[in-house]
């Protein structure tokens, strides 16, 4: 692996948080604060796969890594990293979690919608609401929010997902201006295409521009002091500007109801 040029930690602070950390993108991202010299907070439901980024980010980079198997889609969850980071100089927090419910809006149950609601709207609000007053106390911090391309217009067949995706972006750029003032960076990568094990389940092809989940870490996290919005992929920057500045919006959201049913 290739060593970071910039002292990270120092500008950052000595721990990373990432939501949504047991595979795909959220374990890269996870690997990549390590090795820019972060110890990190790994949280997602399934225990075994972030104690096994945990262990390959001690045995690799010799930081610290601590789990946390919680629900972001719970209330509580916040209270229990609010006491796993009570000791803890938080310099970045990533939040990747989604939930995506799939399929036409008025068929789909609404414990899914509400469960894509609280892991993709509110889990952000309510974890940079516990961390990011650390970070403007000790005026350093960054944070990274994951969206799509999806949130750049409406998507059929995934509608509460590219909603809930529109609302990080726009999220991510009022807080870039407000917190600039406290020495917090904070960017929204909107992602294209990423082979991760979430892709696979939706998807059985690779999309055009399709991206490593480690290129996307690494690259959201060099662009983190360049906030407010960041694409990874410059097949994925030609098709944000085609969608939002040069298709007429109907053509845009037609064009993402074919993506939407990409096994079709
Ligand atoms: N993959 C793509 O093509 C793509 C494209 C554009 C944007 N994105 C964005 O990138 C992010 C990652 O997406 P991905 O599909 O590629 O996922 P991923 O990184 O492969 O995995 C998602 C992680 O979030 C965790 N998670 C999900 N729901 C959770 C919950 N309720 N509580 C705690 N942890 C939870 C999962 O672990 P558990 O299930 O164990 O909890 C998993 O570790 C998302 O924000 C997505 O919108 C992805």
């Amino acid at each position: 692996m290739t060593q970071p040029t910039q002292p990270f930690s120092e500008r950052y602070g000595r721990w990373g948080v990432v939501a949504g950390a047991g595979e795909g993108l959220g374990a890269a991202f996870a690997l990549d604060l390590a090795r820019r010299g972060m110890n990190v907070l790994l949280i997602a439901r399934r225990e075994h796969q972030i104690k096994h980024v945990a262990s390959q980010i001690q045995s690799s980079f010799g930081v610290t890594a601590r789990c946390l198997a919680q629900d972001l889609a719970n209330v509580e969850t916040v209270a229990e990293i609010e006491r796993e980071l009570a000791d803890k100089d938080v310099g970045v927090l990533v939040y990747n979690a989604a939930h995506i419910p799939l399929g036409s809006f008025l068929d789909t149950e609404m414990a899914d919608i509400e469960q894509a609601v609280a892991v993709n709207v509110r889990g952000p609000i309510a974890l940079i609401r516990a961390i990011a007053p650390g970070m403007r106390e000790r005026r350093r911090g960054g944070i990274v929010l994951m969206s799509s391309l999806a949130g750049l217009q409406g998507a059929p067949g995934l509608i509460t997902y590219s909603s809930s995706k529109a609302f990080n972006i726009v999220l991510g750029e009022g807080l870039w201006r407000e917190l600039r003032d406290c020495d917090i960076d904070v960017l929204t990568c909107i992602a294209g295409a990423v082979r991760t094990p979430g892709y696979a389940r939706y998807s059985s092809r690779d999309t055009p521009g399709i991206q490593e989940p480690e290129t996307v870490a690494r690259q959201a996290l060099d662009a983190l002091p360049k906030g407010p919005r960041f694409v990874p992929g410059f097949t994925n920057r030609l098709t944000a500007q085609f969608l939002s500045r040069l298709l007429p919006r109907r053509a845009a959201i037609a064009l993402l109801a074919k993506a939407s049913h990409p096994d079709e």
